[in-house]
């Protein structure tokens, strides 16, 4: 269960992360370019995959620098390029009721849309929110119906040809609270035409209710024709359509950008499962497509995790190489729910990135261990007071050489503290 990560630098003993012990499966690795993260990285899972709990480890290799020396017998790698017909759906819902469901992944959704290019606007929120919702809906996927959830998902496809129609009876609808009348007596259709099918006789409810809102809408028409009087609210009208269909144009443009980027379509992933080391090869997507792929794929990870139940033995890893590309501070970010949620299941998540300073509380807090390779010079101080350690500890840290680590055991009691370590054991100094 024990993961060698060097030598003490007085005496020259093992230094080791102990998964038994440890009191999460969670790490970082922090030091300037060259220092030897990804280095460190994959010797990490070397050992790790010599843990018999360890079922799995998930690498997101976004430069192809992660899994070598892992050895081919190991590891499966699945090619994510545009043109290699891979791919996720990333509008796939899972049907687990507490954690599944229509209206927590287009919350997710639109967050992770949100992390990349530039913000939406609120209006834009609301209007992909109710785009999502309707187009679950006419997949019978239901928010408050937990049976439908294991209906097929819609794909990014599907949203953007239900987007382009909703845009072209923007265009022929006159009058938003009209627009607004058409939608109620479609509603009101829907629901009686539903009803009309399983009632065996005669006049509904529902047909009562579509009448009603028939007249209502032709009021709605009456009224606003009643109502020109200067002459420009033709031009109003056409104006407000204008800023509406812009903005769904805009909206159109982020979902069309993701879609041809070919791999959040659901192509299928097909890893090869003797291995323990599944590797997402994510070299050739671009930055926003990587980290909507790698949220997504997260989310997938530890929602598996969960639905494999509780454990106390470490048995998945993820492993996310310059990490500051991809986490945030949002409280609600997948990263932080992993990092503060995922132990009882089994999961660790391993950051490697450049600063200590990338990393939210959240986080620090909640990782076990943590390696500190190479600190700029011009950076000591700041770091030191970040972990609280004597700025003199990182001046004399030497690339490949040595680093600062410090792994929290599970038992309260256990003495904590950073040691230095080197990776070398003859670089150790004797007592
Ligand atoms: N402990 C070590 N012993 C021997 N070689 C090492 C060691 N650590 C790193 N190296 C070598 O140093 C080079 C840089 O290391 P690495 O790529 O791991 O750095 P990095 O911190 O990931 O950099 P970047 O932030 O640019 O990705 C690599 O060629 C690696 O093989
Ligand atoms: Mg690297």
């Amino acid at each position: 269960m024990k993961v060698n990560l060097g030598y003490l630098s007085w005496g020259g003993n093992p230094f080791y992360w102990d998964l038994k012990e440890s009191a999460n499966f969670h790490g970082i690795l922090t030091g300037y370019s060259g220092s030897g993260k990804t280095y460190s990285i994959n010797k990490i899972i070397q050992q790790m995959i010599n843990v018999p709990s360890v079922e799995r480890v998930y690498v997101f290799d976004v430069h192809g620098d992660i899994g070598e020396n892992i050895g081919k017998s190991n590891i499966s790698t699945v090619d994510f390029s545009e043109t290699a017909g891979n791919g996720i759906n990333i509008l796939e819902i899972s049907p687990n009721r507490q954690y599944g469901g229509p209206r927590k992944r287009i919350n997710e959704v639109i967050k992770t849309i949100n992390k990349t290019g530039t913000k939406l606007g609120p209006r834009q929120i609301a209007s992909l929110s109710r785009y999502l919702k309707s187009l679950y809906a006419s997949k019978g996927i239901k928010m408050k119906d937990p049976s439908t959830w294991n209906r097929k998902s819609p794909t990014l496809y599907d949203l953007r040809i239900f987007m382009e129609t909703s845009l072209n009876a923007l265009e022929l609808t006159a009058d938003l609270n009209v627009a607004q009348q058409l939608e109620i007596v479609n509603r009101a259709a829907k629901t009686m035409a539903s009803q009309s099918e399983n009632a065996e006789e005669g006049i509904t409810e529902a047909e009562q209710k579509l009448e009603e809102c028939k007249l209502e809408a032709k009021e709605a028409y009456s009224l606003f024709i009643d109502n020109i009087k200067t002459g420009e609210e033709f031009e109003k009208i056409l104006e407000m359509k204008k800023n509406a269909s812009k903005m769904v144009e805009s909206l159109l443009d982020r979902i069309q950008l993701l879609e041809d980027s070919g791999v959040f379509n659901g192509g299928g992933i097909s890893f090869d499962a003797s291995k323990k080391v599944f590797r997402f090869d994510l070299k050739t997507l671009s930055l926003d497509e990587k980290i909507v792929f790698i949220d997504t794929m997260a989310k997938k990870i530890y929602d598996h995790s969960i639905s494999k139940g509780i454990t106390d033995r470490a048995r998945e890893f993820i492993i996310i190489d310059e990490a500051s590309d991809f986490i945030d501070n949002d409280k609600d970010s997948i990263y932080n729910k992993i990092a503060i949620g995922s132990r009882k299941y089994g999961l660790g998540i391993l950051f490697a990135s450049q600063s200590i300073h990338h990393f939210s509380d959240d986080i620090l807090m909640n990782t076990a261990m943590k390696l500190v390779l190479g600190v700029d010079n011009l950076y000591t101080k700041q770091v030191a007071d970040r972990i609280r350690v004597k700025e003199d500890l990182l001046k004399y840290l030497k690339p490949k050489v040595s680093a600062l680590s410090m792994v929290r055991s599970k038992d309260a009691e256990a003495p904590e503290g950073w040691q230095k370590i080197v990776f070398d054991k003859k670089m150790a100094k004797q007592n």
